[in-house]
């Protein structure tokens, strides 16, 4: 049965500024490249989702600017729902300037626009299309007070909510922690969350368990290369390993796993290590091409590049 996955968040154009290595103060250096590409978390994440067999519909907010109908274009393109993204006069379109280094490694600048517009009557006007779903996602490139609204309207219809706390932030309300099913956070937001520094698998549980205690079933806390760590409030925990590959950029993997895990995952979660699977071979493809939505992978992509690995 095909999951019917809801994404609320943010939508960015990102400019990729390929460079040696990070300037000092002061000075200038010379790029190797520049190009653009759509991103923003959450347009990743519904994109992941789409493409990886998801119905997905995302609910956004872009200025009105050429920006903005490229991310349209980009979402539509994918087979996405963009019928609740709305348009404000009141701001440009959200940005994202990424510094993109020889190491692979990234620097993101991020210009909220838009995506700070969305409000809570933007919920209310989505309340049908998050009451039909299987799935709810959201992360923190939108106001806080929208992922709350979003997650009650989510919980009062059955909607089972997945919160991806980045990027990272100290302050978030209890309320919303509460009505959140599945976390999942990279180490360096789970630190942030839960005071708790990520060193070892025995970090991971205690992080984990404060996370339950704030109100999540599941959490899963995503380690780059390494793989993702699994971890339910029954006590069912573990590691599914990554793939192994050469990363020529990992913008956007965090996203394409969260999407392809909701493509996936069964309500219940009883499928939670095959899902995890299944979303680690989505963002090792992700990670071996440039940009955000140029570089996530279908279903056709991901099921070819798991034939290919047996
Ligand atoms: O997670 C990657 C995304 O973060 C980029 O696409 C960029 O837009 C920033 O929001």
């Amino acid at each position: 049965m095909t999951n019917r996955v809801t994404v609320i968040g943010s939508l960015n154009v990102d400019t990729i500024l390929e460079i040696p290595r990070l300037p000092k103060p002061g000075e200038t250096l010379a790029m190797h490249n520049q190009s653009f590409a759509g991103g923003g978390k959450g347009s990743n994440q519904g994109i992941a989702a789409g493409r990886a067999g998801a119905d997905t519909h995302f609910i956004g907010k872009i200025g009105d600017d050429t920006n903005g109908q490229f991310m349209i274009n980009s979402m539509k393109d994918s087979g996405i729902n963009v019928d609740q993204v709305t348009v404000t006069k009141d701001a440009k379109t959200g940005q994202a300037f990424i510094l993109l280094d020889d190491e692979g490694q990234n620097s993101i600048l991020v210009y909220g626009g838009a995506n700070q517009k969305l409000n809570v009557d933007d919920v209310k006007n989505a309340e049908a299309t998050i009451a039909n779903s299987d799935f709810i996602i959201t992360q923190f490139e939108t106001p806080m007070d929208v992922a709350e609204a979003a997650f009650k309207t989510a919980k009062a219809n059955d909607v089972v909510t997945i919160l991806n706390p980045a990027p990272a932030r100290q302050a978030i309300p209890a309320s919303l922690l509460a009505v959140s099913d599945l976390v999942v956070p990279n180490e360096t937001e789970s630190q942030t969350l839960t005071g708790i520094e990520i060193t070892d698998e025995a970090s991971m549980v205690k992080a984990a368990n404060k996370m339950h205690d704030m109100g999540a079933k599941c959490v899963i806390i995503t380690v780059g290369s390494k793989g993702a760590f699994y971890h339910t409030v029954s006590g069912d925990t573990g590691f599914v390993d990554a793939f192994k590959v050469k990363a020529v950029d990992t913008t956007a993997a965090g996203d394409t796993f969260i999407g392809a895990l909701s493509s996936q995952l069964n309500k219940d979660m009883s499928n939670l290590t095959d899902a995890i699977r299944f979303a680690n071979r989505a963002s090792s493809i992700t990670v071996q091409r440039m940009g955000a939505h140029p570089s996530i992978p279908t279903l056709a992509e991901i099921e070819a590049a798991e034939a290919a690995a047996k």
